[in-house]
């Protein structure tokens, strides 16, 4: 056992990740790494520099050098790309469906879990993605599959910047189950339950709820805080 944890969480695109990893990296007082969101940067400065998400060799290129950075303001995590914050650039429905389409190529793939292993490496951390469990770190300390059912996933999503962006539940729901496709059936890293990872399917759970849980499958000796964030 190390003496600060690696945690993962992966699962497909809207089971509530995000959320459930930053409120446990709170609660248990670790960093958060959103892998996803470095995968959003590739999409986002592949556009800006005109490599197509389909060039797979120019892409591992570009993406051994990135400059991704990740930085703590408050409560919340900004993503830093080249000194650029591009928290919000990254999360169009647009640099979705690229960061999907990008995440595909080996290339990609293998300069993104080099620094994810970087960053994470000397422990304390909780990663969430598709393969922090299976490829990242497979040897983690505590490893989650969060799950839930597309109709709800879909509906999350579609809160989240659906009716912003002028799209329909439909639409999301289209959109959500053609990343689920993607993720899942890629022939790098597709998408599966790690080894060992705990199963949690919060179609009907609250944040809370599945924090709690998973607190109690971390048989670690972090520091643990309540909901009014005391010891
Ligand atoms: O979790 P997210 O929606 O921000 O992820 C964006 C995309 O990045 C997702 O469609 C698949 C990809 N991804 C991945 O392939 N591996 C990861 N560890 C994290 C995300």
């Amino acid at each position: 056992m190390r003496e600060r944890p690696i945690v993962t969480i992966d699962g497909p695109s809207g089971a509530g990740k995000t959320t459930v990893s930053k409120r446990l990296a709170q609660r248990a007082s670790l960093t958060w790494l959103d892998t996803g969101a470095m995968y959003r940067a590739c999409a986002l400065a592949s556009r800006r520099a005109g490599i197509p998400w389909s060039d797979g060799k120019r892409l591992g290129t570009m993406c051994a050098d990135l400059a991704i950075a990740f930085r703590r303001e408050g409560e919340e995590v900004r993503i830093l790309l080249s000194g650029e914050e591009v928290s919000e650039a990254i999360r169009t429905p647009e640099i979705s469906m690229g960061a999907s389409e990008v995440s595909v190529h080996g290339p990609v793939r293998e300069a993104m879990v080099a620094l994810q292993r970087r960053m994470g490496e000397g422990g304390g951390v909780v990663l969430e993605g598709r393969d922090t469990g299976t490829v990242v770190f497979p040897d983690a300390d505590a490893k989650f599959f969060l799950d839930a059912h597309a109709a709800v996933r879909a509906l999350r999503r579609y809160r989240e910047w659906g009716p912003g962006e002028g799209r329909t539940y439909e639409e999301v729901l289209k959109d959500v189950i053609r990343r689920d496709i993607l993720d899942s059936t890629r022939q790098h890293s597709p998408l599966m339950m790690a080894e060992g990872a705990v199963y949690i399917d919060s179609t009907t759970l609250s944040v809370e709820e599945v924090v709690d849980l998973m607190l109690r499958s971390i048989p670690l000796p972090v520091p643990r805080t309540g909901e009014d964030g005391k010891p």
